[in-house]
């Protein structure tokens, strides 16, 4: 581990101890870096707007199909998801395995840590789009 990644690794730990969130695996500021391959369509953060896709503001604990204004397909709809960590790793990982018929465009993320990094990275935002 690079002594920067091992500093990001230690100052996310003492945030989720000092904010009692549940530990997660991943490390966000890689997870800012994964990210770039979801910015084409999607948003987050206290600026962020429904664009090519929905804005991804408070995505732990949304229902899948759930940001207003957003014009989503059936399939998204109708999945019954609820986003957290596991149900988020599946879909980013084979979008069209996890939800039929969406209209997410996306290979899908071969690497698990990529799941995990982008998932806490995201994870971060609550539904006002300020880091909680
Ligand atoms: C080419 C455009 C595109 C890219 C790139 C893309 N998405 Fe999407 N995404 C969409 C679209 C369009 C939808 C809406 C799907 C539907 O309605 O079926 C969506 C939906 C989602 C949803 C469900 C949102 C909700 O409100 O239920 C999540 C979560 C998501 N994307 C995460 C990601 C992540 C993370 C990445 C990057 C690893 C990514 N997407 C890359 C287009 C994209």
């Amino acid at each position: 581990m690079k002594p920067i990644t091992l500093l990001t690794f230690a100052a996310s730990v003492a945030l989720a101890v000092s904010t009692g969130q549940a530990f997660a695996a991943g490390d966000a500021a890689a997870g800012e870096k994964v990210f770039a391959k979801c910015k084409a369509c999607h948003q987050v953060g206290e600026t962020a707007k429904n664009a090519v896709a929905p804005q991804l503001n408070g995505l732990d604990g949304r229902a899948a199909g759930a940001a207003e204004g957003y014009n989503y397909s059936e399939a998204m709809k109708g999945s019954g998801i609820t986003w957290n960590e596991a149900s988020f790793k599946e879909f980013v990982k084979n979008p069209k395995g996890k939800v039929a018929g969406t209209k997410m465009i996306f290979q899908g993320l071969a690497s698990d840590k990529d799941g995990d990094d982008v998932w806490t990275y995201l994870a971060q935002f609550g539904a006002d789009g300020k880091k909680k």
